[in-house]
């Protein structure tokens, strides 16, 4: 193993809660009920995706442009949440991961659907720790296809077999395996069942403990 490929959202961020506020936003003006429980299935998937599900959860239909704009305007709600976030919002036990992947000398990318990437990494101070990034503004196809990964791979200059993704998304444990890659699951071993390794966070998590 010589690199480690993080996604973002849910994995060293606890962004989902702004994720969930802005969608809710826009549920509530177009007259429908968006719960936390609905909030679960946008985990990993693109915006125009996510803009999908949340509008058949409402039963509501609209025309190309009016999603375009119905997503853009979710987008500008998110960034006024995530311009400001500050470091407490790393989610507990990453930071000490990272100090200690970068000591060993493993190298490290982000590899995550969101366009919002680097304003997330530069607000939580945690763009230091990365050697490469690899964003939703670099790849055109959505986890489970592994583009985001094997474009953070190319970064990184590393085979894909030598490198481990940590997700939080069922979606992106898919997309690791079809990248060639192992993948540690960040949440419940029900829903992420297929990584080769589960832990419910990065607590006390440390290199000795990567064992497949
Ligand atoms: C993923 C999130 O990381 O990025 C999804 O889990 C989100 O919830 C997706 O929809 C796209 O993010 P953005 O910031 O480009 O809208
Ligand atoms: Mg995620």
């Amino acid at each position: 193993m010589k690199a480690l490929i993080f996604d973002l959202d849910g994995v060293l961020v606890d962004s989902a809660k702004y994720h969930y506020l802005a969608w809710k936003a826009l549920a509530d003006k177009l007259g429908f009920e968006f719960t936390e429980k609905d909030n679960e299935r946008l985990k990993g998937v693109s915006r125009m995706k996510s803009l999908e599900i949340l509008l058949e959860i409402g039963g509501v239909i609209m025309s190309d442009d009016a999603k375009e704009a119905a997503a853009t305007e979710k987008n500008d709600l998110y960034r006024s949440y995530i311009a400001k976030m500050t470091p407490d919002e790393i989610l507990p036990g990453v930071e000490d991961f990272l100090k200690e992947v970068k000591a060993a000398g493993i190298k490290t990318a982000i590899g995550s659907a969101s366009k919002n990437t680097p304003l997330i990494l530069e607000r939580t101070g945690l763009a230091k720790y990365f050697d490469a990034v690899a964003d939703g503004t670099m790849v055109s196809k959505a986890k489970p296809d592994p583009e985001v990964f094997l474009k953070g791979a190319e970064l990184l200059g590393v085979e894909p077999s030598e490198c481990i993704v940590f997700e939080d998304a069922e979606a992106g444990v898919e997309a690791a395996h079809n990248a060639g890659m192992k993948a540690v699951g960040i949440g419940s071993p029900t829903t992420l069942g297929k990584a080769e390794m589960v832990i419910p966070n990065f607590v006390g998590f440390r290199l000795d403990k990567l064992k497949f």
